[in-house]
């Protein structure tokens, strides 16, 4: 149902042109990526929808509460780009979710670096992106996309961490309006493409991107901590470096780059390093 409604008038070439829907699924990621690896005639733009996950993957290992009502999607992708661009992908997806919040519901929503996006300060999505390396290439890309659509918050809360008070939904936001989720996914795969033909087909697509990422930011000019691996990096929000980077003016008035708040590697059985940024 859901998928017939999306396909009927999907204006893309690549994105969403094959969709998978499961009613129930532990996480579309790990499809998608067992799909990705696994299966040579995975197709790049396919995407996996689930209903709900049971084990929905979040950053740094965490779990992603996935219930009824909300948007959780992955979307497999074979990207002609090199893998230091690789983390635009991320961006290109933040964009395109901020479009189609804006379009569909009228909220202004911000990006959290690196890929948090929030309404009114509280987060509504989670982007999480797996890439497959060999050498240079990426072999593959996993963008999942958690949105929290016409889920009610107090639901969720009590299984969040700290019960983190600083998240929401659409539903929220709307004051118990429901999001047309076929509707909202249709223009979210569009608008997806539009960035990432940009990155794949313009030399300078990849600062378009940060430059409307930019803009976006809910943390420019501000005083942050960003935590990782194995320490904590502490200074004002400047921009964005060309690589996505975050650049930070520590109090000791140095510039420095953050690439990310928490990377990990892992090598998967074929060989390849699989890398979640
Ligand atoms: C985050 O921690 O902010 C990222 C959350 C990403 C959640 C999405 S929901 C669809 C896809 N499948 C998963 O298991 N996780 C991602």
């Amino acid at each position: 149902m859901i998928v017939q409604s999306i396909g009927k008038k999907l204006k893309t070439k690549l994105i969403g042109r094959q969709i998978y829907y499961y009613e129930r699924l532990d996480s579309t990621q790990e499809l998608a990526i067992g799909l990705a690896e696994n299966n040579s005639e995975a197709v790049s733009g396919t995407a996996i929808l689930a209903g709900r996950q049971e084990r929905g993957k979040g950053r740094i290992n965490s779990n992603w509460i996935s219930p009824s009502g909300g948007i959780w999607l992955s979307i497999i992708l074979i990207p002609n780009i090199p893998v230091d661009k690789g983390i635009l992908l991320k961006f290109a997806a933040a964009l395109a979710v901020c479009d189609a919040i804006e379009q569909k519901t009228g909220l202004e929503s911000k990006v959290k670096w690196p890929n948090d996006i929030l309404i009114n300060h509280k987060k509504v999505c989670g982007i999480l992106l797996d890439i497959a390396t060999k050498g240079s290439r990426i072999e593959y890309a996993v963008i999942g996309i958690g949105i929290n659509a016409n889920v009610d918050v107090r639901t969720i809360l009590p299984y969040i961490a700290g019960n983190d008070v600083s998240v929401t939904s659409l539903k929220n936001e709307l004051a118990g309006k429901y999001v047309n989720r076929p509707s909202f996914l249709k223009l979210l795969f569009e608008r997806f493409e539009h960035y990432y033909d940009y990155l794949e087909k313009e030399d300078l697509g990849g600062v378009v991107i940060l430059n409307q990422i930019k803009d976006k930011l809910d943390i420019l000019n501000a005083m942050v901590t960003v935590q990782q691996i194995d320490k904590t990096v502490e200074g004002l929000v400047m921009g964005l470096g060309l690589d996505g980077s975050l650049l930070l003016k520590k109090n000791d008035g140095s510039l420095i780059e953050v690439i990310c708040g928490d990377t990990r590697a892992r090598v998967t059985k074929q060989m390849h390093q699989l890398e979640q940024i």
